[in-house]
């Protein structure tokens, strides 16, 4: 009985230790700047993915199916949300990061996130569209589509 007490005693004792110190060891805000900025980064790489098959299909390069087109518009279209969520949740400026994030983003975030709703909205379009079925239609839809990533690039993002 004693040995038991000590024993649930003792495992108290290091579980409590443990939450100390993994509080104490807790990422520093530097480390939490690069979390979320490889996190965004992410998304975008997502983004380019995903679009990249649509425009494979415009070029050529890339079999025309409206169906993954569409899937695909859809997946940006559930994603896009994501962007203004993320950098809302840390303002990342005073870090020094590898980012093309402009300081802007967090200066005029209403802008910032139109540009992301407008994303939302075109890649929607985009993807009721291609719900037609109709090739031409399809391929001629795609340049007004990915102009919505261009159009906050153009503001928000370090031009390169
Ligand atoms: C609302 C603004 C906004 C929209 C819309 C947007 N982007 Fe971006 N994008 C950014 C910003 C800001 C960065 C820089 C992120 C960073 O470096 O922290 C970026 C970075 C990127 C990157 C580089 C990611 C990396 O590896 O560093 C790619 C690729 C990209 N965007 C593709 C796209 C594509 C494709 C679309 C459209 C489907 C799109 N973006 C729409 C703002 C936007």
């Amino acid at each position: 009985m004693i040995k038991r007490v000590l024993t649930v005693g003792l495992i108290t004792l290091g579980s409590s230790f443990l939450l100390v110190s993994s509080a104490q060891d807790g990422p520093t805000p530097e480390q939490q700047a690069q979390q979320a900025m490889e996190t965004r980064q992410s998304v975008f790489r997502l983004f380019r993915y995903n679009l990249g098959t649509i425009s494979g299909m415009a070029r050529g390069t890339v079999e025309f199916d409206a169906a993954i087109a569409e899937r695909n518009a859809r997946r940006i279209a559930a994603m896009a949300p994501m962007i203004p969520e993320l950098f809302q949740a840390m303002d990342t400026r005073e870090f020094d990061l590898d980012t093309e994030a402009l300081p802007v983003i967090w200066e005029q975030f209403d802008l910032f996130q139109e540009r992301a709703q407008a994303l939302v909205d075109g890649a929607n379009e985009f993807a009721d569209i291609a719900a037609g079925g109709d090739r031409m239609e399809t391929l001629g839809a795609i340049r007004a589509f990915g102009a919505n990533c261009g159009n906050c690039h153009e503001t928000f993002r370090v031009d390169d």
